[in-house]
C-alpha cells in the first residue's frame, strides 16, 4: 500500500522517478508526488490523482536534481488531496512514507509546542519535523536512530535533506523496502517490481534497519545505529517487461493468461513421466504434522477456505483456517505438531505477515504460498511454495487465486499420498486429471459475449447473491468479492443451505442470484435451494458444468455450462465466468478496472 521510489544518481532523476511511480501505481493511486534536491533547495511537486497528472506538473516545473524521492499514496490519515500527498517537506527535510504512525497525535503536540507548523492532515508530517528537531543536536545517523525510536507504528521511509545533497535515507519497520544497485546510481523502492526495470541487484532491509544510499555507496544500520553488512541478491530479470500487451486492462490479460500460468505451475510441481508431485526440500517429516492452519486475507483467504475442503477430503489432517487480521490478535492455541500455511499473492500483506511473525516467534512450522518469491512473507517463512504466475498487476486478484488453489491442491494430494489417505491409484489418476486442466480452463474462457450481456443486470440491481455448497461455496464468496470490488454494487456470497436462516429475506422480484451448482455430490441439494430463491422472484444465473445426464431445471434466467472435470477441479472452472462477470460489470460502467476505488494491490497497513 503506497509506493516509494528514491534515486540518487549522477544525472537528473525526475523522469526515472516518474517511470518507477507508474510501475508502483497499483499500490496506491489517490495522489502522487516527487521531491528532488537542486541548487541547495528541496523542490516538491504533488497532485491529487494519478501519476499522469503528476508528470504534467513535473514537466511544467522542469524539475531538476540528481537526488530525489517519489510516492504514490493510498490514504490512511487525511483525505486524498494535493496537500496530503507525499512527499511532506520542510525547508530542510522531505519524507515519503508507507504505513501508519500510531503515536502521531502525541508527537504532533510535542512538535507544536516546539514551534513547528503543520500543513497537512497526515501522520507523516511529524516525521519531517522530528528529524529536523533531532538534527539540531545529533549527526545524521544518530538523528535517524533517535527518530525511528520515537515512532510507534509501521513504516517504510524515504528521506532527503537540504544539507546532505548527495544521499537518501531509507528506513523500514513493518512495511517492505529494498535498495537497488545501478551504474553510477542507487535506488530505494518499496518493492522490487519498481526496481526491476533499473536493476536486478537488490538488498532487502530487515525490520528495524535503515540505510544511507549515495550514487556510488550504500550503508546499512540496525535499529541501534550500528553498521551491518547485507547481502546483495540477484533477481531473475524475466518479469521486468510485464505489460498489458493488446489488452485494454491488466485484469483482462491476467484472466486470459490462466491456462498458461496454471500450466507453468503444474510443470514446476508435477513429474509427468512418473505421475508424481514433487515438493522438493519439504523440511518436515509428514508424520510429525497432525494439523494445518491456513491463513490469508481477502481472495487469499478464499483460497484457504477452498483448501480446507480439499485437505479434509484428501488427507487425514485436522484443518483450520483463519483470516490473518483476526488470527494475529486472538489467543491462539498454537500446535507444535501443526503446520501453519500463509497464503498471499504479494507476500507483503501486513496482517498476513504479522500472523507469520507470531508463528515464527512461537517456534512453529511455517510455510508460505506466494507469488512474489522475494517478498517478506516468503523470506521469513521456513518453507516457500511459489505459485509461478508471474506478476499480477490488476488490483483484483485473478490468476494468483487459481495459482494458490493449484499449489494448495497439489500439497493436499501429496500429503494424502504420504499419509495414505489416498490409494496410489487414486493419487495417480488425480495427477492425470490435473494435466488436462489448462486446456479445460482455456475452453471455459469463451463466454465473453454472454457474460457481458448478463452483467448489465448486475449493474442495475440493488444487490446480488452468490450461492454454492461444498467445493463451490468458497468460489461463491470469491465471485461476490470480485463483483463488489470492481463494480461497486453490493454482492453477498453465501452457503446455499444457509439462505433460509435469514438472507432469504433479501430476495425480491428480479434480484440476480448466481447459483454455483456443478454436477457434483451437492448438485441436487443446491438445486433445491435454487428453487427456493426462484420461488421468491430471484433471477437465477446457474453456473454448472456440461453433463449428458442431467437436464437443466426450468425457470432459470440464464445458464452457463463450464467444461467438465473431476469434482476436485471444478472450482477452477467455475471461477472463470465469475471473474468475467465482475470484469464486464465494471467495464459497463466505465470504472477503472485495474485500480478500483479505495483499494490498492499490496496491503501493507493493518
Ligand atoms: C481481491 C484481492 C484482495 C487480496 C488481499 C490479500 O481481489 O486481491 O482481497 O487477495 O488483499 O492480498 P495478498 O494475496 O497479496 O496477501
Amino acid at each position: 500500500m503506497c509506493g516509494i521510489i528514491g534515486i540518487t544518481s549522477n544525472k537528473p532523476v525526475s523522469a526515472s522517478i516518474i517511470n518507477s511511480l507508474r510501475k508502483l501505481e497499483y499500490r496506491g493511486y489517490d495522489s502522487a508526488g516527487i521531491a528532488t534536491l537542486s541548487n541547495g533547495f528541496i523542490n516538491e511537486v504533488k497532485t491529487e490523482g494519478r501519476v499522469d497528472k503528476l508528470e504534467k506538473n513535473v514537466s511544467l516545473k522542469n524539475l531538476e536534481g540528481v537526488v530525489g524521492i517519489g510516492h504514490v499514496r493510498w490514504a490512511t490519515h487525511g483525505v486524498p488531496n494535493t496537500v496530503n500527498a507525499h512527499p511532506h517537506s520542510s525547508e530542510n527535510v522531505s519524507v515519503v512514507h508507507n504505513g501508519i504512525i500510531e503515536n502521531s497525535t502525541l508527537l504532533k503536540k510535542y512538535l507544536l509546542n516546539k514551534g513547528y507548523k503543520f500543513k497537512s492532515q497526515t501522520d507523516t508530517e511529524v516525521i519531517v519535523h522530528l528529524i529536523s528537531e533531532n538534527l539540531k543536536e545529533l549527526n545524521l545517523v544518530d538523528a535517524i536512530t533517535k527518530t525511528l525510536k520515537q515512532l510507534i507504528g509501521s513504516f517504510a521511509l524515504g528521506i532527503i535533506f537540504k544539507d546532505e545533497p548527495d544521499l537518501i535515507v531509507g528506513a523500514r519497520r513493518g512495511s517492505p523496502l529494498a535498495v537497488g544497485y545501478g551504474p553510477n546510481e542507487n535506488y530505494l523502492g518499496s518493492d522490487s517490481y519498481a526496481l526491476k526495470s533499473m536493476t536486478n541487484k537488490i538488498t532487502y532491509l530487515d525490520d528495524g534497519e535503515f540505510c544511507i544510499i549515495k550514487k556510488d555507496q550504500t550503508e546499512f544500520f540496525n535499529e541501534k545505529g550500528v553498521k551491518v553488512n547485507k547481502k546483495v541478491l540477484e533477481l531473475s530479470s524475466n518479469e521486468e517487461n510485464y505489460g498489458k500487451g493488446d489488452y485494454k486492462h491488466f485484469m483482462a490479460k491476467e484472466i486470459e493468461e490462466q491456462p498458461t500460468t496454471i500450466k507453468n505451475c503444474i510443470k514446476e510441481y508435477i513429474d509427468n513421466a512418473n505421475k508424481e508431485i514433487n515438493i522438493y526440500n519439504f523440511p518436515w517429516d509428514i508424520k510429525d504434522i497432525s494439523s494445518i492452519t491456513l491463513i490469508g486475507c481477502g481472495t487469499a483467504y478464499h483460497s484457504c477456505l477452498m483448501a480446507k475442503y480439499w485437505f479434509e477430503e484428501l488427507t487425514s489432517l485436522d484443518v483450520n483456517i483463519d483470516i490473518a487480521s483476526e488470527f494475529r490478535y486472538r489467543k491462539n492455541r498454537f500446535k507444535k505438531d501443526g503446520l501453519y500455511i500463509f497464503v498471499s499473492q504479494s507476500g507483503e500483506t501486513a496482517d498476513t505477515y504479522a500472523a507469520l511473525e507470531l508463528c515464527n516467534k512461537n517456534d512453529l512450522k511455517t510455510c508460505s504460498v506466494v507469488n512474489v518469491v522475494e517478498s517478506s512473507i516468503a523470506r521469513d517463512s521456513n518453507f516457500v511454495l511459489p505459485i509461478h504466475c508471474g506478476p499480477e498487476i490488476g488490483v483484483a486478484s485473478t490468476k494468483a487465486f487459481l495459482g494458490q488453489l493449484m499449489v494448495l491442491y497439489l500439497l493436499a494430494l501429496k500429503i494424502g499420498n504420504l499419509d495414505k489417505t489416498l490409494s496410489l491409484d487414486i493419487y495417480k489418476d488425480k495427477i492425470t486429471s490435473i494435466q488436462k486442466l489448462p486446456k479445460l480452463i482455456n475452453e471455459t474462457l469463451s463466454f465473453d459475449n454472454k457474460v457481458q450481456i448478463i452483467s448489465k443486470t448486475f449493474n442495475e440491481a440493488k444487490g446480488s447473491m452468490f450461492l454454492g455448497r461444498g467445493f463451490s461455496f468458497p468460489i461463491a464468496l470469491e465471485g461476490a468479492l470480485k463483483l463488489k470490488e470492481l463494480s461497486y454494487v453490493h454482492a453477498e456470497g453465501y452457503p446455499a443451505g444457509e439462505m433460509k436462516h435469514g438472507p432469504l429475506a433479501l430476495i425480491e422480484e428480479g434480484m440476480p442470484v448466481v447459483v454455483l451448482a456443478p454436477r457434483d455430490n451437492y448438485y441436487r441439494k443446491t438445486i433445491s435451494n435454487m428453487q427456493e430463491v426462484i420461488a421468491r422472484g430471484a433471477k437465477v444465473l446457474l453456473i454448472t458444468n456440461k453433463s449428458k445426464d442431467e437436464v437443466i431445471p426450468e425457470n432459470i434466467w440464464e445458464t452457463i455450462e463450464v467444461e467438465s472435470a473431476d469434482d476436485d477441479l471444478l472450482p477452477f472452472l467455475l471461477t472463470i465466468p465469475l471473474q468475467k462477470l465482475a470484469y464486464y460489470s465494471a467495464l459497463n460502467n466505465g470504472y477503472d478496472i485495474d485500480k478500483p476505488r479505495n483499494l490498492a494491490k499490496s496491503v501493507t497497513v493493518e
